[in-house]
């Protein structure tokens, strides 16, 4: 298990956006996370990297507890994030914006069980080939030498996707990664995803539902900031509380 959330409780002013809020998250799996709009999902993330401080509770990341820990020590310890907003580098190259994620973290070299580089290489040099592999992967290689603000939306999504990967983390926290897709980079993007398990695990905010029955191994369903259900995708679908809350009486998930 890589994560674990216990009992996790925000307030803002006398307001509770998260409630006693459990899951957890194994290794190599996608847990989304879904809800109505202000259900508390940005504020649990920005629990989990260490942004909010929680009024109670517990966040044991790799077996320890790391409550009381700051963004950048949660960054190292590797976790990682996107934003609902894109954040990339506007002006940098995409190559760039994917070289800069993996200085980011200062690791020596990912991807080092698919790569074998010569020792000689400059670490500079091996970064650069390592991003290019990632862009690849994507199928973004051909525009790593344009400016990222340069890239049609849809692609600058998957660019920063790929920028995250690029620390080599443990955990990535992707806010609304299909938002503003179009149904092709949307079957990409869930592709990607997958493809991800074998390296990282994830949690994902998403409202695409496609995606989510897709991609996830779990659901956790948040509303007015506590989990009212939790499950395979396949139990979610068919969770009564869930249709309610979530979609209105006589509507199915998906
Ligand atoms: N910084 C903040 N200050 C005060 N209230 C906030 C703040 N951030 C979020 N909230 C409130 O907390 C609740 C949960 O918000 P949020 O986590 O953004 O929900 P979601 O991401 O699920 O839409 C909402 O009622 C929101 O208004
Ligand atoms: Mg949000």
């Amino acid at each position: 298990m890589i994560l674990k959330l216990n009992e996790i409780t925000k307030y803002f002013g006398g307001i509770a956006a998260v409630e006693d809020v459990e899951f957890e998250v194994k290794e190599g799996n996608i847990v989304a996370l879904i809800g109505p709009n202000g259900a508390g999902k940005t504020t649990l993330f920005n629990i989990i990297t260490g942004a909010l401080s929680p009024n109670q509770g517990s966040i044991i990341y790799k077996g320890k507890d790391m409550i009381g820990n700051k963004p950048f020590q949660m960054a190292s310890a590797g976790i990682t994030r996107t934003f609902q907003n894109l954040q990339l580098f506007g002006g940098m190259t995409v190559l760039e914006n994917i070289m800069a994620g993996a200085y980011l973290r200062g690791k020596k070299g990912f991807l080092q069980s698919f790569y074998t580089l010569p020792r000689k290489c400059s670490e500079e040099k091996r970064i650069r080939t390592e991003a290019l592999f990632l862009l690849e992967e994507i199928g973004l290689a051909e525009m790593a030498e344009l400016p990222a603000a340069a890239l049609p939306f849809g692609k600058q999504r998957l660019l920063e996707i790929v920028r995250a990967l690029a620390s080599e983390p443990s955990l990535i926290l992707f806010d609304e990664p299909a938002a503003g897709l179009n149904i092709v980079e949307t079957e990409t993007l869930t592709n990607y995803l997958k493809h991800l398990k074998k390296r990282t695990s994830m949690i994902l905010i998403e409202h695409d539902m496609e995606t989510i029955m897709e991609a996830a191994d779990r659901i956790v369903v948040l509303d007015f900031g506590r989990v009212i259900a939790q499950g395979t995708p396949a139990e979610i679908q068919v969770n009564p509380e869930v249709i309610k809350a979530y979609l209105g009486e006589d509507e199915q998930i998906a």
